[in-house]
């Protein structure tokens, strides 16, 4: 346990960088600090010494005085060195924690942007920032505190044996035990009960998130019982954990450890009493006395420096966890930069022999696909939902890297050109449209930074998006999600087409949305994909067959195989899945029509 925390110390030192020196700083001060704070109470002994020598005539004890002021003296200089020392700890802790979220942002920035679909990236950047304030705390206050007590308890301890040496082992004995009793707590077999319990906290706070999350779908299926039943699992199993820790495990030692922590007097005395009349046969009881007030005051230190150490131990617990959950955003996944990029030649795509795997997945989502796209051609991907067609499209702008075979871009494979180039070519929709809380004109502008005001609209109409506009209060300017502006989703994809058209980029990569398959929109959303696949390499994902019947190829996917690859009129002579997909669909358009649809 030892080895591991000091370990996790030398992690968050790594990220303090030059500030490293700093905190050591901090941290001998702190220790500096603490035995000037000790040394008042030597001053309070040597007083009693004197008072006691000169008893009952206390005129005599001139020096008294003396040893007031240099006790005040010790104590300022003692809180001005803490203050010192507190400095450093915070500058540097402050620094680190920046630090920490510098770097997991910029590792962030190199995950593969498909990571962000399982893990949001709003959450993870509350991770980062939640744990790199916690380690604040650790840094800043607790392990200053920790050395500073550490430092006290081995001066006390050598100050015990300077006086009396019986006497010393009495306090000494108080520590030992609270310290015996602090392990049995956290060490063997009761770590374990201790980790089991933190888990289960963290497994209830999760099944509360999840209830709440679950509320509107629990509401419509009226699930009232069913759904309540995980979260009150997890509440029972934590309640059961934490009896069995702190009854169980903590109830004995807890109480032995307070007593001795606090009660260091309690061993002090019957020692006392066994020593005092052998100092009073041998004339010495003024020295007996005092040395007696000495361990009196001291045993209050120890129990003070115990009581700090433990406390501080705890903010070593608590940013252990957090380094955990900091290590987690250090060790997502990176997507290989090379460091001499090749130039895409011409606008084709090609997938040669390709696979591909979710992380986790028994089973390839992509399973050795091959096909060519070439520059100016669409080429329509279609097949059963959870055929394998995002995941295709998403291998292109490198969203995830291909398990197996190679994805090329005008003629280079992706990983082997520049990213920035490949964002460039590329222009991506996707299937559930990802607009930022903005206005529309700053959503749209996301593509193309540098575009005008008159670009943008020019998009947006291009996208037939004018009747959205109109009806929206500031118009361009509106920011989606707020004042009850909300875009359905046919709406959205229309303004994430206008995304992709003022990009301008040579290659277009869209994935068809399909539940926002209303006739006025449908209309409106064709019109704004013929605008911007004109003229371009179109991969399209298409869900309405209607809208792939000129595309120059047609792959259909299914279970990750490209098992049919032609012309609409070539797969509808084959007899395969296209042709029943497409007698399918022409059924269902005949229903719309009778049922007085215009398609
Ligand atoms: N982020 C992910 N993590 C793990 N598995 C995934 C992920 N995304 C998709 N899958 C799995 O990969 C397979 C292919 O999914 P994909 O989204 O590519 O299908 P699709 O053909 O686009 O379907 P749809 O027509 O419904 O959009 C599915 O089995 C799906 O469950
Ligand atoms: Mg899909």
């Amino acid at each position: 346990m030892k080895e591991k925390k000091k370990s996790d110390i030398a992690v968050l030192l790594g990220y303090a960088g030059n500030y490293k020196g700093l905190t050591f700083l901090g941290l001998t001060l702190s220790g500096l600090s603490m035995i000037l704070g000790m040394l008042p109470y030597i001053c309070i002994w040597l007083v009693a010494r004197d008072l006691i020598a000169v008893a009952p005539d206390w005129t005599k004890a001139v020096g008294v005085g003396r040893y007031g002021w240099m006790a005040f003296g010790f104590a300022l200089a003692g809180i001005i060195v803490y203050f010192a020392a507190l400095m450093c700890t915070h500058l540097s802790a402050f620094r680190t924690a920046s630090n920490i979220r510098k770097r997991g942002m910029a590792h962030l920035m190199k995950a593969p942007l498909g990571f962000f679909d399982s893990n949001a990236s709003g959450l993870l950047r509350n991770r980062l920032d939640g744990a790199a304030s916690e380690t604040e705390t650790l840094l800043a206050h607790n392990l200053a505190d920790i050395v500073g007590s550490a430092t006290m308890f081995v001066a006390t301890i050598v100050l015990m044996f300077v006086f009396d040496w019986r006497m010393g082992a009495a306090c000494l004995l108080a520590a030992v035990i609270s310290v015996v009793a602090m392990f049995t707590m956290m060490g063997g077999k009761n770590a374990k009960l201790m980790q089991e319990y933190q888990a289960a906290q963290d497994h209830m706070s999760k099944a509360g998130t999840e209830y709440v999350r679950g509320i509107p779908v629990v509401k419509v299926f009226q699930q009232t019982v069913y759904s309540f039943k995980a979260f009150k699992e997890a509440i029972e199993n934590y309640s059961g954990k934490a009896e069995k820790y702190t009854v169980g495990v903590c109830q004995f030692p807890q109480s032995v450890n307070l007593t001795a922590t606090e009660g260091a007097f309690i061993f002090l005395v019957p020692v006392a009493v066994l020593i005092a009349p052998r100092a009073l046969s041998a004339g010495n009881f003024a020295g007996f006395v005092t040395d007696f007030a000495f361990y009196a005051v001291f045993s209050a230190i120890i129990s003070t420096a115990l009581a700090k150490i433990l406390f501080a131990a705890s903010g070593m617990m608590l940013a252990s966890t957090a380094l955990g959950r900091i290590s987690q955003v250090m060790n997502a996944p990176t997507l290989s930069v090379t460091d001499h990029p090749k130039e895409p030649k011409d606008n084709s795509i090609e997938f040669k022999d390709v696979s591909f795997t979710y992380e986790g997945a028994d089973i390839p989502a992509i399973d050795h696909v091959s096909f060519r796209v070439e520059p100016g051609q669409t080429v329509a991907l279609v097949g059963p939902s959870g055929g394998g067609k995002t995941t295709a499209a998403s291998l292109i702008p490198r969203f995830w890297d291909a398990t197996d075979g190679t994805v090329c871009v005008g003629g280079v494979d992706v990983r082997e050109a520049d990213p920035h180039v490949l964002m460039d070519k590329i222009a991506f929709v996707f299937q559930n449209n990802r607009l930022f809380k903005a206005s529309i004109l700053e959503n749209v502008r996301a593509a193309r930074p540098g575009a005008t005001r008159e670009e943008a609209q020019k998009a947006l109409s291009a996208a037939q998006c004018d009747d959205i506009l109109a009806k929206l209060p500031n118009g361009m300017d509106t920011v989606i999600g707020t004042e009850g502006t909300y875009l359905s989703g046919g709406e959205q994809q229309r303004v994430a087409l206008a995304r992709a058209i003022l990009k301008d980029a040579p290659i277009v990569v869209l994935d068809e949305a399909t539940a926002f398959a209303d006739p006025e929109n449908e209309a409106l959303i064709q019109k704004a994909f013929a605008t911007l696949t004109k003229g371009r390499t179109v991969i399209m994902i298409a869900h309405r067959l209607s809208t792939v019947v000129g595309a120059d190829k047609i792959i259909v996917l299914d279970n990750g195989h490209a098992i049919e690859e032609g012309t609409h009129e070539e797969l509808k002579q084959k007899n395969g899945m296209y042709s029943r997909m497409w007698a399918d669909y022409n059924k269902a358009v005949k229903w719309r029509i009778s049922a007085g649809e215009v398609i």
